[in-house]
């Protein structure tokens, strides 16, 4: 049987370059190479494509704190309008590959945010995730909670600001509508990245300040005691929801370091101890998010869970980490689908989405 192209993307311009490194690698060590040509593409830090070498593509792999991808690949690009070659590798002579869908684990700006999958969608390459709109709302915290509250799903009440806007952050007028701590965000990145939680003035000014650095536009919201509770999702029409997880952060809350640098950072539940009746509540309440956000493939969704057993959405990803320590591929793996069968699975819900699209003439 001829094997399917698969191009996995990863790397990219983002402040998650490094953790999409990571979940590459997992993805590597897993993809079935019996099924699947594998062409693997690595975006530095510039936005510069690379054909990279499948054997050591990566420097210092077994240190997060220090992985690195290597600089020895062949520079490549996109082809619009051929569909038998859509990558150009400029080697001598230039080479063209066909891509029959790709796999972009990548995280984070350019990566997870609509645009690299406004660029595959232009190339006419099916790809796994969400697809323009759902990867645009999926990142925007704004937008997202928006479209939540619309449509009745609890979330954190918050506050939004634009860069321009910094000197109307006014603390005293936000501590009462919101209380302290408080938890200041800039509203579209992931990993923890630029995130604080200020329980005073001092810590507050300090937070907008450096969440300013990160985007032109953050989120100020009131802080949500409880656990973090993690579901994920798979399926196009007909989205189904994993068994939950739960993760005990160690320190003050989910940090970048925690998720990915210290294997101590939080504790990782698999399933969560909770009852069977929150579990359908949170699994229902995940999927409705999805559909609410527009996201088709997959998606990790967020919880925080109060003493009161109040189930309250803290934020979709739509690219959830591929690591070996993430939730995403654990909680499928639980819930009987391995690591392996959840490629495949999302390269099929990838495919079957573009026959569908193609179906629909003139729009794409
Ligand atoms: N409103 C909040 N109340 C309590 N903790 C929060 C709140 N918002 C974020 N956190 C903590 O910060 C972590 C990261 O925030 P999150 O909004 O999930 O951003 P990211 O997209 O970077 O993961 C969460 O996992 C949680 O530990
Ligand atoms: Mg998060």
């Amino acid at each position: 049987m001829k094997k399917t192209n698969v191009g996995i993307l990863f790397g990219g311009k983002s402040t998650e370059h490094e953790v999409s490194l990571q979940s590459a690698k997992s993805v590597m060590q897993v993809i079935d190479q019996e099924k699947y040509e594998i062409i693997l593409i690595g975006i530095d830090k510039n936005g510069q494509w690379y054909l990279c070498d499948q054997t050591g593509f990566l420097l210092n792999e077994d240190n997060p704190k220090e992985i690195m991808m290597k600089h020895t690949g062949i520079p490549v690009t996109l082809t619009f309008g051929k569909s038998a070659q859509q990558l150009v590798c400029f080697s001598n002579p230039i080479v063209y590959k066909h891509i029959d869908v790709i796999f972009p684990v990548l995280h984070g700006a350019c990566g997870e945010d609509g645009t690299m999958q406004g660029l595959l969608k232009v190339a006419n390459i099916p790809f796994v995730g969400p697809s323009v709109l759902g990867s645009a709302i999926g990142m925007d915290k704004e937008v997202a909670k928006r479209l939540l509250r619309d449509a009745g799903i609890p979330i954190a009440k918050f506050r939004v600001y634009q860069q321009w806007e910094e000197d109307q952050v006014n603390f005293e007028s936000i501590v009462k509508e919101l209380g302290l701590p408080l938890f200041v965000k800039p509203a579209n990145l992931g990993s923890s990245v630029g995130i604080h939680k200020a329980k005073n003035k001092e810590e507050f000014i300090y937070a907008v300040h450096e969440a300013f650095t990160f985007d032109t536009k953050i989120l100020i919201e009131e802080f949500v005691e409880g656990s973090e509770i993690e579901c994920a999702v798979l399926g196009n029409e007909k989205p189904i929801a994993s068994a939950v997880g739960a993760i005990i952060p160690e320190q003050e809350f989910y940090s970048y370091d925690a998720k990915y640098m210290d294997e101590k950072g939080a504790t990782i539940q698999i399933p969560a101890d909770i009852s069977k009746e929150l579990v359908k509540k949170i699994q229902e309440l995940a999927v409705k998010s999805c559909k609410v956000l527009c996201c088709e493939g997959m998606a990790r969704v967020d919880f925080f869970l109060t003493k009161e057993n109040k189930a309250i959405i803290n934020e979709i990803n739509t690219i959830p980490g591929f690591t070996k320590i993430s939730m995403y591929p654990k909680l499928w793996k639980i819930s009987g689908i391995p690591y392996s069968k959840l490629i495949d699975r999302l390269i099929q819900l990838a495919q079957d989405r573009f026959k569908r699209e193609e179906g629909i003439k003139d729009r794409y």
